[in-house]
């Protein structure tokens, strides 16, 4: 069709011109350079040290003066952007409810064992890959981490009496063949889910850019059907996921293990496109930041210090302060009976959209038909299980390994995700279907230098906020008997059902520990106990709603950064962060990146220049 082909030829044009104009008439902010990148210090292990950065509690005093920006919450879409303007040479100050920093990247200790809350392991950190760049820019080349072996996740499928083991290998090549040597005769299958696969990651940008672009054009995009001629993955990614599988293969093993990263929202419901990218995420490999996931906060709150900014924690800002313009001008912090007021002409939240549209801004605004449009476009996410268990003795001791394993009782995830989410609080108990296994310290090469003789295990399901609700308003290990007795319970049972698979670990477990979606209100600040903030279900990858959470908000001044704003998972939030940084600086940060990592592609090819 010609006049396609011209049509493509002239937008193409007009970007490049676009953007050449750009570049050339405004002065751009340097926010990305190789010079800063150092080789990686020693790993820090004194605890004062370490919290004197992580937990460097709110005072008045402490809020540098003449902020460029202020961020509520200091998970990685909070630190990401903070630390992304602090490049840009803002003063920013980070606001975080918690006694630490870090959100979900955050760990805690208990009896000597320390556990990571957020982050079991990463992908897409490969030397010069996009994600590894940008982490690499935001702490000045300081984090480490360690891949895991190729074979990095188990999936078992089917009951104790008939369970089946499947593997999944990373690599580029190597996770579709492994895939086929498990799948006699579903070649064709896995070939055409890798292809789709290939497609979603490669075309993500252009989710991004209906982030970036007017909503107007997206809009009209959307209404002359322009917008799937662009690209398939639109479609991708409002194709419930059941739909695309079903077309591909009748194999119910294989359909399951197309989706087995579970988040709560059954197969079809879900988005195609995400569970895609999820698993598309471990293909390069999977990794675990060396020294524990504590080091990402740490490392990233250097570089807002730096440029005179500061991270405050036990800090729980209660409102956004809306001057009569109509424009965010700063915020509330709750310090007992006291309320301090921080000022900045940016205020940036990455406490999810729920508690900044509902919590944060004054009732009058909450109704404006502009919030509730893009509040009726979002649902809460499912809320998490987990049981984190102390076990006595060295990952050699115990004979544990750095691979993860999940666990399904049927392989129909649809009916399984659709009966767990329909059972009452009193049917959970003996009902639950599904779990996530991993070994944090098995991962860490650093474990055993920094906790000797001690391992951990972290067990993972999914839970309904409604099962937990009448104890919301209780607090924190003073919520009762009948509480625990439901917690420990459940925990119990995920642990019975972990030691069918490592039996030889059921005499070297002292401790146990559990969290409910309550705790996840408490530590993290998700107001129905979200795993992952707003739910990932095929509604939330319209067009139509990717474009509208943005980090743009209806209020002049106010922007939204981490999960919500693209996706779950670390590499999501950091997105969300960089896509907000673009917004709050005017300028396209993935441009600078991309031209950074081909800088550094060249020098690697090239040793000579760097001089
Ligand atoms: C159990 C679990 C396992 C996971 N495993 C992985 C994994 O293996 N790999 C991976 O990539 N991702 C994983 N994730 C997801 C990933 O950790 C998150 O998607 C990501 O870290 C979210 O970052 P964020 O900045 O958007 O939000 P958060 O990290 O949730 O940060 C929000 C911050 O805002 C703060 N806040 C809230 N309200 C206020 C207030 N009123 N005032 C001040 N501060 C406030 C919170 O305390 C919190 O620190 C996991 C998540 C969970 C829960
Ligand atoms: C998934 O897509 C199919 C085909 O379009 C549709 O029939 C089905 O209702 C969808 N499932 C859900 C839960 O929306």
């Amino acid at each position: 069709m010609l006049w396609w082909e011209l049509l493509v030829v002239f937008s193409g044009v007009f970007v490049t011109v676009g953007v050449l104009l750009l570049l050339s008439t405004r002065q751009r902010y340097k926010v990305f350079s190789e010079k800063c990148l150092r080789p990686p210090g020693p790993l820090i292990t004194n605890s004062q040290q370490r919290d004197a950065r992580l937990k460097r509690g709110f005072r008045v005093d402490r809020v540098p003066p003449a902020l460029d920006a202020v961020v509520i919450g200091s998970g990685i879409g909070g630190l990401a952007a903070a630390a992304l303007l602090s490049k840009a040479g803002k003063k920013v100050v980070v606001l975080e409810q918690h006694d630490q920093a870090g959100g979900c990247t955050h760990t805690f200790q208990n009896k000597g064992f320390e556990f990571d809350v957020g982050i079991h392991y990463l992908g897409q950190l490969h030397e010069n890959s996009m994600l590894r760049v940008a982490l690499d820019q935001i702490t000045d080349g300081q984090l480490q981490f360690a891949k895991l072996e190729q074979h990095f996740d188990t999936v078992f499928l089917g009951g104790p009496d008939q369970r089946r083991e499947y593997h999944i290998h990373a690599g580029k090549t190597e996770m579709a063949a492994c895939l086929k040597k498990q799948f006699p005769g579903e070649e064709e299958a896995i070939d055409e889910f890798m292809k789709l696969m290939k497609l979603a990651s490669r075309r993500t940008p252009l989710i991004a850019i209906l982030k970036m672009i007017p909503y107007w054009v997206v809009r009209i995009l959307i209404r002359t059907g322009l917008l799937n001629q662009i690209s398939s993955v639109f479609r991708l990614a409002a194709t419930n996921h059941s739909e695309v599988m079903c077309r591909l293969t009748q194999n119910k093993d294989l359909q399951a293990l197309s989706a087995y990263l579970f988040y709560g929202v059954p197969p079809k419901e879900s988005s195609f496109l995400i569970n895609a990218l999820l698993l598309h995420h471990y293909k390069r490999g999977a990794y675990y930041p060396v020294g524990g996931a504590s080091e990402i906060a740490f490392h990233i709150i250097r570089i807002i210090q730096q440029a005179g900014g500061d991270v405050l924690v036990r800090a729980p800002v209660q409102q956004i302060l809306i001057n009569n313009q109509g424009k965010a001008y700063g915020v509330t912090v709750n310090k007992g009976l006291q309320q301090t007021e921080v000022y900045a002409p940016v205020i940036i939240s990455d406490a999810g959209i729920f508690n900044t549209y509902q919590k944060f801004l004054p009732r009058h605004l909450q109704e404006e038909p502009e919030i509730q449009s893009v509040l009726g476009m979002v649902r809460h996410g499912m809320g998490s299980f987990l049981v984190f268990v102390g076990l006595d003795g060295t990952k050699e001791d115990l004979d544990i390994v750095p691979t993860n394993f999940w666990m399904y009782k049927d392989n129909d995830l649809n009916s399984l995700m659709e009966r767990y989410c329909s059972l009452s609080r009193e049917q959970v108990l003996g009902n639950i279907p599904m779990m996530f296994i991993t070994f944090p310290s098995a991962k860490d090469p650093t474990a055993g230098i920094r906790h000797p003789a001690k391992s951990c295990m972290t067990l993972l399901t999914m839970a309904r906020y409604e099962w937990f609700e009448e104890w919301e308003e209780t607090k924190l290990g003073k919520r009762g008997p009948d509480y625990l007795e439901l917690k420990n319970s459940i925990a119990q049972e995920l642990l019975d059902w972990a030691l069918t698979i490592f039996p030889q670990l059921r005499e070297k477990v002292v401790m146990v520990e559990a969290a409910t979606p309550l705790t996840n209100l408490h530590y993290l600040g998700a107001p129905r106990g979200e795993m992952y903030g707003a739910e990932h279900n095929v509604e939330r990858f319209s067009p139509e709603t990717i474009a509208r959470t943005r980090p743009q908000t209806p209020i002049s001044g106010l922007y939204l950064t981490g999960q919500d704003v693209f996706c779950n998972g670390m590499a999501g939030a950091l997105h969300g962060g960089l896509l907000c940084a673009s917004a709050v600086l005017n300028q396209i940060l993935y441009i600078d990146l991309l031209a950074l990592k081909l800088r550094l592609k060249h020098r690697r090819m090239d040793p000579k220049k760097t001089g």
